[in-house]
């Protein structure tokens, strides 16, 4: 049976062959195509491909070859028709009937695809037309040049004719009505009055699917009107929740290794494909549905949710995550960007340019990341009961995830984060909490946080370790035949003090054997008398109760001991610097706990630090040579 032009490319275009063949071959994305196990031959290896974009299957093993018809025939051992008519079934298409006149009105019917086609056609010919000069004038204020409306196929819906302007012309042209109607371009009333055009004196923006065709229009009002946005309804070719606006264009630029960016509207997506993020799409303003994130994780494994900074884009960001944690699988996940608030990306690269909206990018964090966060930030985890309710609700989200693997990860994953958040605060290192106007919980910054900066010790204490490692050495320069390495690449803050380490070096390299009284004779005459002196004399040794044994394996160790604690004092230091300037940029819950949590750690250390010096009392020291 022959059936009329454009009816199995319609079938081609609605259904997905890789999701007909990925529900018996487990297929793997490499690339544009897909591969796996052949199911025409028995193989270990996969030769099998799968390329979506141009909607055939090839095996290299058997040759086995073919559409989304010939895989349905030949997996299903089917007919031709028997196949076409599975396949109709599932688009929603209704199979043309076998009677001859039948036949005939089906043969000639237009295809959806062509009237949606025509309709984009139309709304670019009124735009460029007289009835289009408020429209080109909106659309120039907003930006959009003569470029970027032919590249984004823009239009203009009339609202002249008493909004019939499209209706009538199609009619003129041959479309019948019920089809114009099922199309969702022109609106049919229940109460018997005249048809008319379902979008008038709208900016259009057609919605394209997967292979560039249209399938569904956005329309705008140029004012303030309500609704802002108006979309296609639902069509045998449109369903709003499986549709991502600019998902062909999208699929081109994730090819040519562009980073999957969901956003939320039309002109978000138009204006990140302008300034080059070509892996732009958005919703329809409504939140991601399941299909959506499937066909998302088609294109990558772990797309950017990018929503607006304020409270409604970070409900929608906070919806999609939902949507997807039971969805999550090894390998497969999201990230999220978060904009400054009041912007979307249109107004933030419109005003502060691609470097900041790139910035936004860089930013994003991993789901996991941001669960944690979320969950964290929501209460106060100051007493062990909270800090167990905190660990509760991670447990219970972490369980929304059906992969057993992932949510074993996720468990272990939140674990270490409550690890890290410390231990339960202490009466004395108090955390500054109020609570906004609504009530809710958030942190304040904190003393310590709003001068410049924030040290761990005082400068003093933070001085007298490092004296205290180069004065060893004056006293005990043998520590240098163990312990030249450490000492060359020691980190001194002190600049005087780093002075002074390097010329150690310097003499310890030319002299074999140096003994204490070589060295500090040397030093004196080359300018550091004065360094020498303080540093043996009572000021350091003295006051960190410190002395040198007898016993050169007891200085050895000791000095290493002193080593590492400075070394982890710096390290500690440089966390901190970063924690805080972290908290600056996002003054969370999460970035204080980090703080407070990287204070105690450095008074555990302050602790043994103290207990170093009380156990090094009591040797005798050597004094001066
Ligand atoms: P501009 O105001 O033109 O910059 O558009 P926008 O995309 O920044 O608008 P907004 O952030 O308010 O909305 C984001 C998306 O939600 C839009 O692109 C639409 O897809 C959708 N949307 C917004 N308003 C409406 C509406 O009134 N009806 C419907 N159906 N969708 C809307
Ligand atoms: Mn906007």
């Amino acid at each position: 049976m022959a059936f009329p032009p454009g009816f199995l490319d319609e079938i081609r275009i609605r259904v997905s062959l890789p999701d007909v063949i990925g529900r018996k071959v487990r297929l793997i994305k490499k690339g544009r195509e897909y591969s796996g196990l052949c199911p025409f031959h028995n193989e270990k290896s996969p030769s099998f491909t799968v390329n979506d974009e141009k909607g055939f299957f090839h095996c290299f093993g058997c040759g086995a070859h073919g559409d989304v018809i010939g895989y349905v025939m030949q997996s299903q051992n089917l007919g031709f028709l028997e196949a076409v008519e599975q396949l109709a079934g599932e688009a929603g298409l209704e199979v043309p009937r076998a009677s001859p006149q039948e036949r005939e009105r089906v043969f000639k019917q237009k295809t959806l695809v062509e009237v949606m086609e025509a309709a984009a056609g139309f709304f670019q010919a009124q735009l460029d037309g007289q009835a289009g000069a408020a429209a080109r004038a909106y659309l120039d204020q907003r930006g959009l040049d003569r470029a970027a409306i032919e590249r984004f196929r823009l239009g203009y819906a009339p609202g002249f004719s008493g909004g019939q302007g499209l209706l009538k012309q199609f009619l003129l042209r041959e479309f019948p009505e019920d089809m114009l109607i099922e199309a969702g371009l022109v609106k049919k009333p229940d109460d018997g009055r005249d048809s008319f055009d379902y979008f008038r004196d709208r900016v259009m923006f057609p919605i394209l699917d997967r292979a560039g065709r249209v399938i569904a229009f956005g329309g705008r009002v140029m004012g303030d009107g309500k609704p802002k946005y108006l979309n296609s309804p639902d069509t045998p070719l449109f369903h709003k929740g499986r549709v991502l606006y600019g998902l062909s264009w999208a699929r081109a630029g994730v090819a040519k290794g562009a980073q999957l960016v969901v956003t939320e509207g039309y002109m978000d997506v138009i204006a990140l494909h302008r300034a080059g993020f070509e892996g732009a799409v958005a919703p329809l303003g409504t939140a991601l549905t399941e299909e959506q994130l499937e066909e998302l994780w088609k294109l990558t494994p772990e797309p950017t949710l990018c929503f607006d900074g304020d409270a409604a884009g970070q409900r929608a960001a906070s919806r999609g995550l939902d949507r997807a944690l039971p969805l999550l699988k090894a390998g497969r996940s999201l990230k999220f960007a978060v904009l400054p608030a009041g912007e979307d990306p249109d107004s933030l690269i419109g005003r502060q340019g691609n470097l900041a909206m790139q910035a936004v990018l860089d930013g994003a964090k991993p789901l996991a990341e941001v669960l944690f966060a979320q969950e964290l930030a929501a209460r106060p985890i100051d007493t062990p009961e909270r800090r167990a309710d905190l660990t509760h609700r991670l447990n219970a989200r972490a369980f929304a995830i059906a992969d057993e693997g992932l949510k074993r990860e996720y468990q272990y994953f939140f674990k270490n984060k409550m690890y890290e958040q410390g231990r339960p605060q202490r009466a004395n290192t108090r955390q500054k909490t109020v609570k906004d106007r609504n009530g809710r919980f958030k942190p304040q910054v904190p003393e310590v946080v709003s001068g410049a900066r924030l040290t761990l010790g005082t400068q003093a204490v933070e001085r007298r370790r490092q004296e205290l490692l180069v004065a060893m050495v004056l006293a005990r320069p043998d520590l240098l035949d163990d312990h030249v390495e450490e000492f060359a690449h020691m980190v001194l803050t002190a600049p005087d003090l780093d002075k002074l380490r390097r010329e150690i070096l310097n003499v310890h390299a030319a002299n074999s054997g140096l003994d204490a009284a070589t060295l500090q004779h040397h030093l004196t005459n080359h300018g550091f008398v004065r360094d020498v002196e303080r540093l043996l004399g009572q000021q350091v040794l003295a006051h960190t109760q410190f002395a040198l044994p007898a016993d050169r394996e007891t200085t050895r160790l000791g000095w290493l001991q002193a080593l590492t604690l400075w070394h982890s004092h710096l390290d500690r230091a440089q966390e901190l610097e970063a924690a805080v300037r972290r908290f600056e940029i996002e003054p969370t819950e999460a970035s204080w706990a980090r703080i407070t949590a990287l204070q105690e750690q450095a008074e555990i250390e302050r602790t043994e630090q103290a207990e170093f010096d009380g156990a090094t009392a009591g040797w005798v020291s050597p004094g001066r040579h």
